[in-house]
């Protein structure tokens, strides 16, 4: 079978995150991985969104040009998907020549279809900017609470859903200037035309139980003629319509076939894209998040269908739900995001382990939640205690009784091999990739519960060995189990220290030794290191102690707002260097620690808010700047004396403040 695997183009201004690549990208990742192992042919492409208004916006914003923000973030997308282990065929852009060319002239194609119709319409403008704005680039008054900073689009302080003409006092975010309703004439696509052809498209396709609802809500509400046209100058000039570009939602699913061309192209076959849009039996499968939802199953289609070139429509849309992180949604704007390139930076050897932690967590059918405590128990108790372990454990064991090993599989160890490979294989054809994961784990649990009863290391020798044989089929299998979610590090390493290839999925199926032996040829090594404190407490450094207020990055505040203070009030503030002695976690309150600390006058207890930042045993023996005259206070049940000075870096970071030598403790500091 061909597939086609597309992954949603990220819009070129600014990084992805986690949310993005449990969303999308991990699920596209391990399916494309999974359909290579099992034989298909496959292409798997992606590329950068690089029109739309936010991109305008964000160079507005910035005084820069949207070509600058584009040619930032266009490296920065790819480099992070590759740094993550995507493997991509190929990464393109809507900036491309050949994408404006493609989309200009199937814009063309439906006008000549007769599903293009010219409209006039009244929209906001900024007369300073001189841009046409959308409602959310509109604040005023809202009617309903009196909240002064109400988007046109809704209020988010009373939560009512407003129009821009509902706004008392509206402006423009962009030049804070009073908008001006003009007049403008916009192509519309007659989707109401072809609801007939997209029930029928829907009927013949299945649908994950999150998507189906949705598409249904759709046509149960009827598909209106939408406007594809757009009077900006960022963007695909509309032919023969100065001033006028198509709409981003309009031509960037065109990308997903114009990359394909580009593709072809670079590879020097220029035909070769043709098969993958154009063959019926080619399954093009579209991975998203659930707001691209409409786009991806009525409105692409829906073109598709008009352009009637004989373009095959998508097999599937397995959008994903929203990873929240913390217990709050991911927010790029309050800077509540844990950014894939901030990711690769601070962890470059635990991207499996992530793959491994967004995989078990990924909002598949429903919203689910990411946090660091997940994170790092998730590693210890499946990837290290479980998968990790088993693998260490037979591999030292073997290691003692050589290098070259026979595989006699045990019969039981054999089938549950092929029944899990079989089950997986069911469950990622069916999108389930926290399922298929759980699968393989259960398969280690298995096997490790065999490995104990069976305690080889109570045996007589050669018995021992014998037991250790049985496991040496599985150790081989393994290196290609975990291949479609550990494919960067963990993987291959296994298959390294027992020589094994990738093989494909079918023979995995199969209850038969996958080869006649085993050769180690290197001393085995835990596949997943520890994690360490220091680790933990970096990564949790990419998230600020709590998200930044809604309406941004606060403005920076003019320095004759901030109050002098006289030298006498600075002098009552009693600051002295201690030593910390102990530190604790306090149960239910996430972000406190109880701190222990050395003063001249003995022991105190303080309260900070800093459990995100630091494992309690790091700051063990650090030395500190302690506010000591401030009233006792009491926090979860712990009264603290006084408070702890730490610095907040850029990004919320919280990092101790300590003298650069040490000081007695009780020394003052002035
Ligand atoms: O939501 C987004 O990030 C869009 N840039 C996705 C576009 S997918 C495709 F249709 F181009
Ligand atoms: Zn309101």
């Amino acid at each position: 079978m061909r597939y086609l695997v597309t992954a949603a183009l990220p819009y070129a201004n600014g990084p992805l995150h986690i949310g993005h690549l449990s969303g999308a990208y991990l699920p596209a990742d391990i399916y494309a991985r999974y359909l290579r192992l099992r034989g298909h042919e496959v292409l798997f492409i992606c590329g950068s969104d690089e029109h739309g208004v936010a991109i305008t916006f964000r160079a507005l914003a910035e005084k820069t040009t949207p070509q600058a923000i584009i040619d930032r973030y266009h490296p920065l997308l790819e480099n992070s998907l590759r740094g993550v282990g995507i493997s991509l065929d190929y990464y393109g852009r809507t900036s491309d020549p050949l994408h404006h060319t493609f989309a200009q002239k199937f814009f063309l194609r439906l006008m000549e279809r007769g599903y293009l119709e010219a409209r006039e319409v009244e929209q906001f403008y900024d007369p300073v900017a001189k841009a046409f704005l959308p409602d959310r680039y509109i604040v005023g008054t809202c009617p309903h609470c009196g909240f002064t900073e109400a988007y046109g689009d809704q209020c988010e302080k009373c939560g009512a859903l407003l129009s821009p003409t509902d706004l008392l006092n509206p402006r423009s975010r962009l030049s804070q200037a009073v908008p001006e309703r003009r007049g403008s004439t916009q192509y519309f696509f007659r989707l109401d035309l072809l609801v007939p052809a997209l029930r029928a498209f829907v009927e013949s396709r299945s649908w994950k139980p999150n998507v189906g609802p949705v598409i249904e809500g759709w046509l149960r509400q009827g598909l209106a003629p939408r406007a594809i046209t757009r009077d900006l100058d960022w963007g695909i000039p509309v032919p023969n319509m100065p001033g006028k570009v198509l709409y981003v939602w309009f031509e960037a699913p065109l990308g997903y076939i114009s990359i394909t061309q580009k593709w072809a192209h670079e590879k020097g076959s220029p035909n070769a894209w043709l098969p993958f849009w154009k063959e019926p039996d080619t399954r093009i499968v579209h991975f998203i998040g659930k707001d691209n939802i409409v786009f991806h199953t009525l409105i692409f289609p829906a073109m598709l269908i008009a352009a009637d070139e004989g373009y095959t429509l998508p097999y599937a849309v397995p959008a994903n739900e929203f990873l929240n992180l913390e217990g709050q949604k991911i927010s790029t704007s309050r800077r509540w995001t844990i950014d894939l390139n901030d990711y690769l930076e601070k962890a470059p050897h635990r991207i499996d382990e992530l793959r491994f932690v967004l995989t078990a967590l990924m909002p598949q059918t429903k919203d689910r939640d990411f946090t660091w405590q997940e994170y790092e128990q998730r590693i210890h108790t499946e990837l290290l205690a479980n998968l990790s372990n088993l693998i260490h454990r037979l591999l030292s064991l073997l290691w003692r009784q050589g290098q070259q090993h026979a595989v006699r599989p045990a019969p039981h160890l054999l089938a549950a091999r092929a029944d899990t490979a079989r089950e997986m294989a069911r469950l990622l054809e069916e999108y389930d990739f926290s399922g298929a994961l759980e699968s393989l784990l259960s398969l280690a649990r298995l096997a490790n519960k065999e490995l104990t009863e069976a305690s080889p290391w109570h045996q007589p020798p050669e018995k021992a060995y014998e037991i250790l044989l049985g496991f040496t089929d599985l150790l081989l299998a393994l290196g290609t189990l975990m291949e479609p979610f550990m494919p960067v590090r963990i993987a291959p390493s296994l298959r390294a220290l027992v020589g094994a290839p990738l093989y494909a999925w079918e023979a995995l199926e199969k209850p038969e030794p996958l080869s006649s032996e085993l050769i180690m040829t290197q001393a085995p090594q835990p596949l997943v290191p520890k994690l360490t404190p220091q680790e933990i407490s970096a990564l949790r450094g990419l998230l600020p102690a709590t998200p930044l207020p809604a309406s941004g990055p606060a403005q920076p505040s003019a320095s004759s707002q901030v109050p002098t203070l006289a030298i006498e009030d600075f002098q009552k503030v009693r600051l002295k260097v201690v030593t910390i002695l102990q530190a604790e976690r306090i149960p239910k309150a996430d972000k406190l620690l109880k701190l222990r600390i050395l003063s001249d006058d003995g022991e105190h207890t303080v309260v900070s808010g800093v459990a995100a930042f630091y494992m309690p045993e790091t700051l063990v023996g650090k030395q500190a700047i302690w506010v000591s005259n401030l009233p006792r206070k009491t926090l979860r049940g712990v009264e603290s004396e006084g408070m702890l000075l730490f610095a907040e870096d850029t990004g919320g970071q919280l990092v101790l403040v300590s003298p650069v030598e040490r000081c007695a403790p009780g020394s003052p500091v002035k």
